[in-house]
């Protein structure tokens, strides 16, 4: 059994407070990475790191860097093709011959469901409009394929269906997330210093866009995401899809073959959900 300290590992998370604000499966994330981390030490001790060199207990980017060959999958991949846990993945329920946003969001999308509910229901206390409302609600759900880049696939995967404003909050939601903005009330969270490390720099096209996005009419769009996006992660929350089915039924454009059958330019991703356990 791997001893781990609590208390230095809640610091290292920004601690209790930003812990209790953590999803389980946030929580088991981090839990896991630990342990993997602490496993890899005890066989192979001199391996780096040896501890999280950087401040408040936090890792450095290389520390993280160095911990990706301690796990038997790649981090940027999508949450519905494997188990972190180690598990057997489960069988998947079957979907409708032609599937709705809402089959998916029910049947395919609860790996993020549940963030991204609660991230809607604080965009729709705080008064924003419905166009990114729906923002919010699917800003994160493309997780279920595919990770890295999560904010550009997320855009990508809903771009013929939903209006123009909502992809462009969802896609720039990734570069506004690594920047603060006070008067907006987004701080740079505690959980990416843990993620990425406390000295990472963004990716020259995150940069970039964050350059264009301080100019951009619709900054405050993808501004929103991030902001509601902060105040998601409660595991106690209880949240249903049913304050945003009007919202749904008005901005998204359902196809009536089916996502996935539509002949999209997306349809192959829609599928590729839907049919995750397909050998190729
Ligand atoms: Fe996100
Ligand atoms: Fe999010």
């Amino acid at each position: 059994m791997i001893d781990i300290d609590r208390r230095g590992f809640i610091a290292s998370l920004g601690g209790a407070a930003a812990v209790g604000l953590m999803s389980h499966e946030a929580r088991a994330d981090e839990l896991e990475d630990e342990l993997n981390r602490r496993l890899q030490l005890a066989q192979a001790p001199a391996q780096p790191p040896s501890q999280a060199t950087g401040s408040r207990g936090f890792p450095t980017a290389a520390e993280v860097d160095a911990q990706i060959t301690t796990r038997s999958y790649r981090r940027g991949a999508g949450r519905g093709f494997l188990d972190t846990d180690g598990d057997n993945v489960a069988r998947l329920p079957e979907l409708p011959d032609a599937p709705t946003f809402l089959d998916f969001f029910e049947l395919r999308f609860q790996h993020t469901s549940n963030h991204c509910l609660q991230s809607a229901n604080k965009a729709m206390e705080r008064g924003v409009d419905e166009e990114i409302v729906l923002a919010c609600l699917l800003h994160d759900l493309v997780q279920v394929l595919m990770r890295a880049d999560h904010g550009y696939w997320g855009a990508q995967l809903f771009e013929p269906y939903v209006p123009e404003r909502t992809t462009f909050a969802i896609k720039y939601h990734q570069a506004l997330r690594f920047y603060s903005d006070t008067d907006a009330g987004y701080e740079y969270p505690d959980l990416y210093r843990r993620i990425f490390g406390e000295d990472y720099v963004p990716a020259p096209h995150i940069q970039a866009d964050y350059a264009m996005l301080r100019n951009h009419r619709w900054y405050d769009a993808a501004r929103e995401v991030t902001v509601s996006d902060l105040y998601a992660f409660d595991p106690d929350a209880v949240v249903s899809i049913d304050p945003f089915l009007e919202i749904v039924g008005r901005h998204f454009r359902q196809p009536k073959e089916g996502l996935g059958n539509d002949g999209s330019s997306v349809a192959h991703m829609w599928r590729t959900i839907a049919t995750p356990d397909a050998p190729l």
